[in-house]
């Protein structure tokens, strides 16, 4: 199977420049969260990867075949046939992960594919990472009253490959 990787840079505008998300993800799966995290500001790298599996930014990726293989018992015809990495699910799988829909800020080991795997892993790793860490150590430093609106419904990101609300209106 070849790769072909049309990387959508949606997922910086979305998920980094705009870092609310990680936050308010964090916020939502776990009230007690934010205050486990300003009491220990250690957990906050744990806390991204643990976001990055629960909320994968980037929920599918596709390939093309280029030989019959098979798959998890899937027969993958040769040549051409397109076919869809969930990464999302994968990353909720519960033979890789304890209890797979808890979100735990301190979860480990954490082995989850939200940049995705091999050659073509995410060459922002990295810098993601580090935004992210910025953001949020910023967000717990200087707005200790930052609140999503409770009465606002979050609407997804209208797309079934990134995974994010939009708009995400807050009070500090
Ligand atoms: C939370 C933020 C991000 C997520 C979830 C993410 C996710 C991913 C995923 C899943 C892939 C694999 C695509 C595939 O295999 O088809 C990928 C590839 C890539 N990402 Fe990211 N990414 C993020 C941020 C960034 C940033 C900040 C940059 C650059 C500044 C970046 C640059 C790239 C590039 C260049 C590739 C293609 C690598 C290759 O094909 O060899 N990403 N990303």
């Amino acid at each position: 199977m070849t790769e072909n990787a049309p990387f959508p840079d949606q997922s910086d505008r979305s998920f980094l420049l705009n870092p609310f998300p990680w936050y308010e993800h964090v916020r939502r799966e776990s009230p007690v969260a934010i205050d486990v995290l300003r009491a220990d500001r250690s957990l906050v790298p744990s806390a991204i990867e643990e976001t990055l599996r629960y909320r994968s930014p980037i929920q599918r990726l596709r390939r093309f075949s280029t030989a019959e293989t098979e798959l998890g018992g899937v027969r993958i015809p040769a040549a051409g046939h397109v076919v869809e990495a969930h990464l999302g699910s994968a990353n909720r799988d519960e033979a890789r992960f304890e209890r797979p829909e808890e979100f735990r800020i301190d979860r480990r080991p954490n082995r989850h594919i939200a940049f995705g795997n091999g050659v073509h892993f995410c060459l922002g790793a990295p810098l993601g990472r580090l935004e992210a860490k910025v953001a949020l150590e910023a967000f717990l430093e200087r707005l200790p009253n930052l609140r999503v609106d409770p009465d606002v419904r979050l609407e997804p990101v209208p797309s079934n490959t990134f995974h994010g609300v939009t708009p995400l209106p807050v009070s500090f």
